[in-house]
């Protein structure tokens, strides 16, 4: 069979937005035997470049994707939270004003850690109790942040049923403390920022130092291009140890140049920096943040000098340099991410790298739209040649972030 009439190359398509909602919200309906206040959600994303640079204040260029996570949603004049979710048979039912890091185990404490999160922000509500019944379509395990998707739909959902005040970034904030303090994961702030901020059509420039953003016109599709996600379906193993040890190196190496973050030591002249670090291991990670920062600069430079189209040869370029530094110098990647950067660039794609935190998961390839069929074909041969499991395909589509469905 040629690979591009392999069903495994099919490019999958994310639910429609307002059936996947309506889902929601009868789901809720079966499962609570009332109708929900609301159904709020939060996409999951790609980090196009940045990677890795986000807990060194550094800059990412994430984008939204259209697979999102709905919470439908409803008060009760209670103080019990109750979480259910379409994907899982746990289920949460517990006191809410006795929510305490630690106090839940699983997929519910990214929702209940939120709760938590809000709690500044919660004086005068009389009763706190709540319904929430989680759908959740991103990916799991993809690294296309579905958890963050999950903190990101929760903490629209509570502010709404609470009339809390927060504003967007509040919620950002919210979502990273509920997974860092809470849910006890190690995050950096890059895939809450993405889901809460991002717009239709653009990708998102963050300046992790304080969370600002700006949205950048990323409109592929209307320039005969695409952003081909490859979900490698690796197995992350390790991740949690690993992602800890990389920021554990980075903050070493800020040490080292004297400065607060590797952010900070962005000025002078990059060899005569990296000379000023004796370990081998460590002057390799830092070259990393310091060239992978400078590249976000250069790719939003670029998107700013005209279209995508117009400098797709240069974009591309800094994609590869972003995989093969990820690669070589902070090592995160994997045989199966790497054959699938290297099977994309051989059949074309303009560039090509992973996202996310690595050690499995997703890449993505900047493609003509018209070969996101052959290329997604050719990975899946490469994928099937080296004895790999298959893979999953999906189009990045820039989508807007969390809010509310109905
Ligand atoms: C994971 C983390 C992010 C970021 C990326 C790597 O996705 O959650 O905060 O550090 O890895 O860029």
């Amino acid at each position: 069979m040629s690979p591009a009439a392999d069903p495994a190359t099919v490019l999958s398509a994310a639910p429609e937005r307002s059936a996947a909602a309506e889902r929601a919200e009868t789901l809720f309906t079966e499962s609570f035997g009332y109708a929900p206040d609301g159904v709020w959600s939060a996409p999951g994303r790609v980090n196009i470049i940045g990677e890795h640079v986000d807990y060194q204040d550094g800059l990412c260029l994430p984008m939204a994707i259209s697979h999102r996570c709905f919470a439908a949603a409803a008060r009760t004049p209670t103080d019990r939270l109750r979480v259910r979710s379409a994907q899982s048979e746990v289920v949460l039912d517990i006191d809410a004003r006795e929510l305490a890091p630690g106090a839940v185990d699983g997929w519910p404490s990214y929702v209940a850690g939120v709760l938590w999160a809000l709690r500044s922000y919660i004086s005068g509500a009389s009763t706190l109790g709540m319904d929430i019944m989680i759908d959740g379509q991103v990916p799991l395990g993809a690294g296309l942040s579905s958890s963050a998707a999950l903190e990101c739909a929760t903490a629209e959902a509570i502010e709404a049923l609470l009339s809390l005040g927060t504003g967007p970034l509040d919620r950002v904030r919210a979502a990273i403390t509920a997974e860092t303090e809470f849910a006890g994961a190690s995050t950096g702030g890059l895939d809450q920022s993405a889901s809460v901020l991002s717009r239709e059509g653009h990708a998102l420039f963050l300046d992790c130092r304080d969370l600002s953003t700006r949205p950048v016109p990323w409109d592929l599709a209307a320039q005969g291009l695409a952003l081909l996600i490859t979900d490698t379906r690796a197995e992350h193993s390790h991740v949690d140890g690993e992602y800890t040890a990389r920021r554990a190196d980075s903050e070493r190496a800020a040490e080292l140049l004297g400065v607060p973050t590797l952010r900070d030591a962005g000025g002078e002249d990059l060899e005569a920096q990296l000379a000023r670090i004796d370990d081998e291991v460590v002057r390799r990670r830092t070259r990393h943040v310091l060239t992978e920062i400078r590249r976000v600069e250069e790719f939003d430079a670029l998107l700013g000098a005209g279209t995508v189209r117009e400098h797709v040869a240069g974009l591309g370029a800094l994609l590869d340099a972003s995989h093969d530094s990820l690669r070589d110098d902070y090592e995160v990647t994997v045989p199966a991410l790497d054959a699938a950067v290297d099977a994309a660039r051989a059949a074309g794609a303009h560039g090509a790298r992973m996202t996310g935190g690595g050690f499995g998961g997703s890449t993505i390839a900047l493609v003509e739209a018209d070969q996101a069929q052959s290329v997604a074909g050719a990975i899946a041969q490469e994928f099937s040649a080296r004895g790999f499991g298959a893979p999953e395909f999906f189009l990045a589509l820039p989508s807007e972030g969390a809010g509310q469905d109905r």
